[in-house]
């Protein structure tokens, strides 16, 4: 039995999606704990593509029980759009994916607010899909969740609640009785569509805790988009760092035993926001071609830098992460030289652990250093040793400066093109 939490690394697009869907062929549950439809990633099995924004990548794999959990942000007609578009491709959910009772929802309100903040010349650049609006709520206690969303009488009570509470901002857009309309158009659909997959699933993680099974918690986005630990306020409004899990899962702390980060060979990052390491030139350029960095929800081009060991080690730290999974190895082959952000310089000074002050955030120049590059074909290789040389000590490189192992490297979408390196790894090898 162990309970594995896999958490992003970076700014998110870590490649998560590919390695939690390699794990959990030995896992009974894998379970989201926050993030909404804001999250998206392409896993590729055989000769099939499946986009996932909200379901965990485990819905792919017959065997395994699947959790959005209560600290994910749930839009009703995503929910049903994304679980109709996998049935298309011959994937059920029915009996094997459940959703928490205290997942907030995402109402057409949340979309509209979260519009009009973007477009209000205070934009973080958001994915506009209402998630931050819908957190607000949260937190400010006027939320509705999901067994508020079932039970009619207090939905009802709850919207006319809310409207009134944001009618200042929303009839700048719209009359409120047309807001109103949209929330209800659909609902009862909606309403019975979800009513099946609703659970107490923290009884359920907990339960599967006791049976001694193997539970993968999966995170969305990535620690530096983290609501406290990221580069605030260009952030999301969860907690994709592994404390979040917990809270988001609603599984104890204790009974987490091994937390693997994810990293890709270099960092993308998309919205706006701080981004020491960002390459602003033709390699720059060049990598996000030929690694396709373009958004999976959103489509738009992520910004592109180098590996930046500062924030790796801010993100290894906040999440006590054990171990590294690096993805993408095989986009920087016949790039050049690598590069590697090792510091950071603002002012004369060198900075090494991650700045709070958004000033040095934004300010800080990349202190950057090269190494040899590599070139050929990795996507064929199948054992590290398969690897060029180069490409090997790059790999041995960042383990020795990051004092972190890295026991799977992926360089291609496709599982087979995963290499495992070291599997004895006590917790995560219940899950290879
Ligand atoms: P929100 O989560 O839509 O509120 O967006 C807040 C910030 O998080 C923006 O910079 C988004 O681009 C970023 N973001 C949200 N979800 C993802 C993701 O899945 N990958 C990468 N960035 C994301």
């Amino acid at each position: 039995m162990s309970i594995l939490v896999v958490v992003g690394a970076q700014w998110g697009d870590e490649g998560k999606g590919k390695i939690v869907h390699f794990l959990a062929r030995k896992a009974q549950y894998v379970a989201r704990y926050q993030g909404g439809n804001n999250a998206g990633h392409t896993v590729v099995v055989g000769k099939k593509r499946y986009a996932l924004h909200l379901i965990p990548s485990g819905i792919l794999l017959k065997q395994t029980k699947n959790v959005i959990g209560s600290g994910v942000v749930l839009s009703p007609s995503a929910f049903r759009e994304e679980v109709l578009g996998l049935e298309k491709q011959g994937i059920s959910s029915r009996k094997r994916l459940f959703v928490s009772l205290g997942a907030h929802v995402i109402l057409p309100y949340h979309i509209l607010l979260d519009g009009l903040r973007e477009d209000s010349g205070r934009g973080i650049g958001t994915t506009k899909r209402g998630i931050g609006p819908c957190y607000e709520d949260k937190v400010a206690r006027i939320g509705i969740r999901v067994c508020d969303y079932l039970e009619p009488e207090i939905f009802k009570k709850l919207v006319a609640q809310n409207l009134k509470i944001r009618s200042a901002e929303l009839a700048r857009l719209k009359p409120l009785s047309s807001i109103e309309k949209e929330v209800f158009s659909d609902y009862a659909s909606l309403r019975n569509f979800i009513k099946p997959y609703a659970k107490d699933t923290s009884l359920l993680l907990s339960q599967a805790i006791e049976r001694k099974e193997n539970v993968l918690l999966e995170s969305a986005q990535g620690a530096m988009l983290d609501l406290d630990f990221g580069t605030y306020p260009f952030v999301t409004s969860s907690s994709p760092i592994a404390g979040g899990a917990a809270t988001g899962s609603g599984i104890s702390p204790s009974a987490i035993e091994f937390v693997l980060g994810v990293s890709k060979a270099y960092t993308t990052r998309v919205g706006l926001g701080p981004f020491p390491s960002e390459m602003e030139s033709k390699r720059g350029d060049y990598l996000r071609e030929k690694g396709h960095e373009y958004g999976t929800t959103t489509g738009r081009p992520r910004r592109i830098g180098s590996l930046d060991l500062v924030q790796l080690r801010h993100a290894i730290r906040i999440s006590g992460i054990n171990a590294l999974a690096v993805t993408k190895l095989d986009t920087l082959s016949g790039t050049g030289p690598i590069e590697v952000c090792v510091a950071y310089k603002w002012k004369g000074k060198t900075i090494s652990d991650f700045p709070w002050s958004r000033k040095i955030q934004q300010e800080a120049r990349p202190v950057v250093i090269r190494l040899p590059g590599f070139s050929g074909d990795l996507g064929s290789a199948r054992h590290f040793s398969d690897l060029p040389k180069a490409a090997q000590n790059y790999i041995l490189w960042i383990e020795k400066k990051l004092k972190i192992s890295i026991p799977t490297v992926s360089v291609g979408p496709d599982l087979r093109q995963t290499i495992l390196r070291d599997s004895s790894l006590d917790a995560l090898s219940s899950f290879v």
